[in-house]
């Protein structure tokens, strides 16, 4: 997490910076109007230019031309514009560039997608925003992602055909978002873990990377909705219902990866301890004779399978006896 937290702080720290320093000179951030809100992220003229045509920009942007052309924008703005915005084509994305003809050195008088170009990220997105703010991107403000400063460019290359589907940075999903969650990496590289390495999902198969209206942009209401998406078995409904399981699947898994089996977050028996270790059969094995066999018979509450030796059913039973879900 060190190296993400480092990351956000900074990028937070120079967009906000520059974002003030700009807004300082020119004024532009007005106080919003009764009534209405401040749009956080608005399409900008460049400093009052007008549209040129991409016909001028190729003039001098041939190889970035070269790769746009392979793209699904240009196809889309090239072959079948719906409206006048897509007919823009460079400039739909970059702004107007009358005024970058002009000065091509002036880095305020066009949008600019690269750090070093620096064009505040608010304004970035804006221009992206004008054709994508519906959606799946609808959450997008008030996002993690968002409220980090994040551009889309960080994900996504709209200049470049690097990712099959996606328009993305990297050549897939999960690639892309290594770039920045290491952690995440390292937590799929454990023993335990779906299949995400192996290239069958990806974590926009849980995660909008744009946002939702649940807690770490999970794509459904809660982590159990989510789990049930694949998991349909575990949903029931159950006669005999286990309060944990329907509680939240994370009491007793994790969802990236762990080093003990099924993604179990601690090893069998203590995963059932946590909760079970009042009476009876249920808590610690006192001797250790009862775990290695030494003499006396190996216990069957800490081999194998553990408590589910006898308790099988732990998400839930539909068998008229299956009250402690021993079937
Ligand atoms: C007369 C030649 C010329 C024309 C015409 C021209 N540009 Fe440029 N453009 C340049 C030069 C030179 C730079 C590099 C300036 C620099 O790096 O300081 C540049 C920089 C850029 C950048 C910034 C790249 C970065 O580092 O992020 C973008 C984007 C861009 N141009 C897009 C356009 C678009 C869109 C048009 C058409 C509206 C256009 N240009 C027309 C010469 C031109
Ligand atoms: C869909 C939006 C979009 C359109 C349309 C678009 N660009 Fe870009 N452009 C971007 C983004 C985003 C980047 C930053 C790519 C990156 O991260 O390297 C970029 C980067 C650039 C750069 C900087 C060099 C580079 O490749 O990183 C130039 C120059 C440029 N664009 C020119 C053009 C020209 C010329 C056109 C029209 C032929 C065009 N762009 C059309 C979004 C767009
Ligand atoms: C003028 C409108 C317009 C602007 C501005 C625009 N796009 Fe698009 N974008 C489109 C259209 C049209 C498509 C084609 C697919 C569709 O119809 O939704 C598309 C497709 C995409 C896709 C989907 C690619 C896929 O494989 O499904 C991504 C990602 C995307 N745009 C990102 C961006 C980003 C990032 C920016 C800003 C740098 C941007 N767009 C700016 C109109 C726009
Ligand atoms: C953290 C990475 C990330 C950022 C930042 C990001 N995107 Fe995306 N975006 C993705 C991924 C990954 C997909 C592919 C999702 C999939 O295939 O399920 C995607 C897909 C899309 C699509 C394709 C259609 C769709 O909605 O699924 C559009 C359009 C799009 N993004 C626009 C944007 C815009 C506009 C921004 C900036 C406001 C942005 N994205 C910021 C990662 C990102
Ligand atoms: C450019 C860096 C960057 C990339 C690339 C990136 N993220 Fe993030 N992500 C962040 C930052 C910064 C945060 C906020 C972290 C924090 O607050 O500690 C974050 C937070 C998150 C969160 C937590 C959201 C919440 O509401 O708490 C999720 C989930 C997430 N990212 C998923 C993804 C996915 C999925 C991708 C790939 C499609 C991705 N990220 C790509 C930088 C990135
Ligand atoms: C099987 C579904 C699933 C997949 C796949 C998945 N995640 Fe998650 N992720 C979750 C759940 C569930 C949470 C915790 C939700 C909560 O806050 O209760 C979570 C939390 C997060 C968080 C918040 C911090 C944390 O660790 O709790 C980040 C960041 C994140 N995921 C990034 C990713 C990235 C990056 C990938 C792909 C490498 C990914 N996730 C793949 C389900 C998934
Ligand atoms: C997009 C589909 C998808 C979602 C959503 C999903 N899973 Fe999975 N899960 C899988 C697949 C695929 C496997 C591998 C199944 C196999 O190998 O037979 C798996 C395997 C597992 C395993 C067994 C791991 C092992 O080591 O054998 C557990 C436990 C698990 N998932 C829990 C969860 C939990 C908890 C959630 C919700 C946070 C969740 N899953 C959400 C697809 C998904
Ligand atoms: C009380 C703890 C607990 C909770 C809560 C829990 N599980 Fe499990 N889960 C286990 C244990 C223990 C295993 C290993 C089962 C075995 O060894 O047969 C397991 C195994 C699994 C497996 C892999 C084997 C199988 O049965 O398919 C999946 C998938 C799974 N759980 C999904 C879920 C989902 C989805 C939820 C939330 C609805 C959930 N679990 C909630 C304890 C739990
Ligand atoms: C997060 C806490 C928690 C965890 C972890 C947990 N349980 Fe439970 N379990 C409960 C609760 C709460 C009940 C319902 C107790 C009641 O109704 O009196 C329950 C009920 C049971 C019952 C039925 C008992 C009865 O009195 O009806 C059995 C058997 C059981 N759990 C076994 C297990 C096993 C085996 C594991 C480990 C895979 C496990 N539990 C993990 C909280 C937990
Ligand atoms: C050798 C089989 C077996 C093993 C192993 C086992 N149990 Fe049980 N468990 C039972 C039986 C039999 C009952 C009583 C069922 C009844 O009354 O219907 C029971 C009942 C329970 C109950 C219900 C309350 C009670 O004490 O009567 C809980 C909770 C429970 N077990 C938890 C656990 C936990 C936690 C483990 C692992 C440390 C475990 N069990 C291991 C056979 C086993």
């Amino acid at each position: 997490m060190k190296t993400l937290r480092l990351f956000s702080f900074t990028r937070v720290g120079l967009a906000a910076g520059l974002f003030a320093t700009i807004a300082l000179v020119s004024g532009t951030i007005a106080k919003p109007a009764a009534g209405a809100m401040a749009k956080p992220n608005a399409p900008t003229d460049n400093g009052g230019a007008s549209n040129v045509g991409e016909a001028v920009c190729i003039k001098c942007h041939k190889p970035e031309n070269t790769q746009f052309s392979h793209t699904l924008h240009a196809n889309a703005f090239r072959l079948n514009p719906k409206n006048e915005k897509e007919k823009l084509s460079c400039e739909a994305c970059h702004g107007p560039g009358s005024k970058h003809i002009e000065d091509t050195e002036k880095r305020g008088l066009l949008v600019g997608f690269t750090k070093e170009w620096g064009t505040p990220v608010a304004t970035q997105n804006g221009m992206c925003l004008q054709c994508h703010s519906g959606g799946n991107a609808m959450h997008w403000d008030s996002s993690a992602h968002g409220r980090n400063q994040l551009a889309c460019s960080d994900c996504h290359n709209p200049m470049a055909k690097v990712s099959a589907a996606g328009l993305l940075k990297k050549p897939t999903i999960n690639e892309t978002c290594y770039t920045c969650h290491q952690q995440q990496r390292a937590e799929f590289a454990k023993r335990s873990h779906m299949p995400l390495p192996e290239g069958k999902m990806s974590c926009a198969d849980c995660h909008n990377p744009h946002g939702s209206t649940s807690k770490s942009a999970m794509k459904s209401d809660s982590v159990n909705e989510l789990c049930y998406n694949c998991h349909a078995d575990k949903r029931g409904p159950f006669l005999w219902e286990h309060a944990p399981v329907r509680e939240n699947c994370l009491n007793c898994h994790n969802a990236h990866g762990s080093n003990h089996d099924k993604l179990l977050t601690v090893a069998r028996p203590f995963s059932c301890q946590q909760c079970h270790g009042n009476t009876n059969h249920q808590g610690p094995l006192y001797n250790a004779g009862q775990i290695f066999g030494g003499g006396a018979a190996p216990n069957s509450r800490a081999l194998g399978r553990s408590c589910l030796n006898c308790h099988s059913q732990v998400h839930g039973s539909n068998h008229p006896a299956g009250a402690r879900f021993q079937r």
